[in-house]
């Protein structure tokens, strides 16, 4: 391992690779404190000339790379695995422990190109910040999500990232167009002119997007910015539930134009935000669930949504925000709730998408799923969290695009039998097992109730085809083997 270290110094200077264990263990921790694993040693390469050079040094000592943005995904994808995988024969993998390379110094954001709309950036680059910088050139970048001071370009374009801004802008997918990043075998491909009309074979960029560092280090991006729409009102419904939810953004979306964002907090997530932070009550605290809708200025003032929203049977428990202030207060009930579950333990997060029409019967039978996987678990409730059984369900998320978040506390966070059951159900209702955080290391075995053998064989053969050493962060995305 010293040599690989003094190899990788060689490349970046001493500095900028972190070799000290409890430095290296902090890195190797992710942001849920549920998966964590075991590095050599952290590197920061300041260019994609030293992520093909760490690259390269990776490869020579059978040195596999986990590629690390900001560290707050959800699924273990940007840490390495409790103990080295065991290399097959013939892998490149003999050597020490993964090496995390770390996108922190890969921070350059270009001037906005405002004629095109369009901005370069560094794959380090945080989300807050590229977001501020598109805002100074009048524009705005379409990805928003609560980790936005630390999640990065890379990271959100490895995961494919939603958010909050899904429902207008799409993923991350639909802002990206073109990227620059380094192979297993060291060379550069991609290309950052923007050029959107331009179709000459694979596009790389879309290749990457949701690949979670198994295919290449993204080094740079190429992203599309759109027009700035400021928000002009946010609405908080109390409803009855996730289906009164659904039915009502329908009601919503068929009367006014200009949906910001569509999103869902259950009740027991509302009343765990409030306790855990001190945030006032909103009103229909007694709800079953709340819906909260923001719109956009370019149609009008709050007034004008209210008067095309006068035929929608809005809720009595409606709270109605049209100043900044007001706006982030309704806000903070829904963007504080993942600290405010990290707060109260460590959760069984499931990411899941539902189609619309099943959002309803997802949800009413999810209670006795997780009861009884509970249950049938050994040592199940109450072991992890330090609280009692039965387990606490929590549901959020962004159901204008039927993106659902369970949370589940209680049960052991070693134990995924929940998590399973939880993935098994959506996938009975024509859902997907994963949705914008990603497979990661949690979801390998559940791909093929969501994606067909021929698909994951593909997946499998454009992975060796890319990276026949199984070099880039091995266990993730797709099952070892
Ligand atoms: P990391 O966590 O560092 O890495 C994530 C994956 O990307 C790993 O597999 C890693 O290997 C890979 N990767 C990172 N950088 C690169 C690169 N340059 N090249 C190749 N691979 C790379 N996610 C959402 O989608 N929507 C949300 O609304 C949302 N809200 C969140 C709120 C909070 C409070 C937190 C903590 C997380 C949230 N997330 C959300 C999850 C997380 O922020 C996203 O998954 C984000 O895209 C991760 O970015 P990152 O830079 O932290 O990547
Ligand atoms: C969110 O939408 O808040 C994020 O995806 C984080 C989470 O799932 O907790
Ligand atoms: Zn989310």
């Amino acid at each position: 391992m010293r040599k690989l270290i003094a190899d990788l110094r060689a490349v970046t200077g001493p500095r900028h690779v972190l070799a000290e264990p409890d430095v290296v263990a902090g890195y190797a921790t992710d942001w849920t404190r549920r998966y964590s694993g075991v590095a050599s040693c952290v590197v920061s390469p300041a260019s994609a000339g030293e992520v093909a050079d760490v690259i390269r040094a990776c490869a020579a000592h059978g040195t596999a790379v986990v590629p690390q943005g900001g560290n707050t995904g959800l699924v273990g994808g940007s840490v390495p695995p409790p103990a080295s995988p065991a290399s097959s024969p013939g892998s490149a993998r003999a050597g020490p422990a993964p090496v995390i390379l770390s996108t922190r110094r890969l921070t350059r954001l270009d001037p906005v190109d405002v004629g095109s709309g369009q901005v370069t950036a560094g794959a380090g680059v945080a989300i807050a910040r590229l977001r501020v910088h598109a805002a100074a050139a009048g524009l705005r970048y379409g990805v928003d999500l609560a980790s936005r001071d630390s999640a990065t370009v890379g990271g959100t374009i490895a995961t494919n990232a939603g958010g909050i801004a899904a429902v207008r802008y799409g993923p991350t997918r639909s802002q990206v167009a073109g990227v620059t990043a380094v192979l297993s075998d060291g060379s550069v491909v991609g290309d950052l002119s923007g050029l959107t009309a331009g179709s000459v074979g694979y596009d790389f960029a879309q290749l990457l997007t949701g690949s979670e560092g198994t295919l290449a280090v993204i080094t740079s991006a190429r992203l599309l910015l759109r027009a700035a729409e400021p928000a002009a009102a946010v609405l908080l419904a109390g409803v009855a539930g996730i289906d009164q939810a659904a039915d009502l953004l329908s009601g919503i979306r068929a009367a006014a134009a200009g949906l910001l964002a569509a999103e869902y907090v259950d009740a027991a997530g509302l009343a765990l935000v409030c306790d855990m932070t001190g945030l006032p009550s909103p009103p229909g605290r007694g709800s079953g669930g709340f819906l909260l809708v923001e719109f956009a200025s370019g149609q009008g003032n709050a007034d004008y949504f209210l008067q095309r929203l006068a035929g929608v049977p809005l809720p009595t428990d409606t709270a109605v925000a049209q100043d900044a202030t007001g706006m982030a207060g309704l806000w903070a009930y829904r963007e504080r709730l993942t600290e405010a579950i990290a707060t109260a333990g460590i959760p069984h997060k499931i990411d899941v998408a539902v189609p619309a029409g099943e959002l309803g019967a997802f949800r009413g039978e999810l209670d006795d799923v997780v009861r009884e996987a509970v249950g049938a678990s050994a040592g199940g409730a109450g072991s992890g969290a330090g609280r009692a059984s039965p387990p606490l369900v929590i549901v959020f998320g962004h159901i204008g695009v039927g993106n659902l978040h369970v949370n589940v506390l209680g049960p052991d966070p070693a134990d995924t039998s929940v998590d399973v059951a939880v993935a098994r159900l959506a996938a009975a209702h024509g859902g997907s097992v994963a949705a914008e955080h990603g497979v990661g290391r949690a979801k390998t075995g559940w791909l093929g109730w969501t994606r067909s053998a021929a698909e994951i064989a593909a997946m499998r053969a454009i992975k060796t085809a890319l990276d026949p050493a199984g070099l880039l962060n091995p266990g993730v995305l797709l099952p070892s083997g």
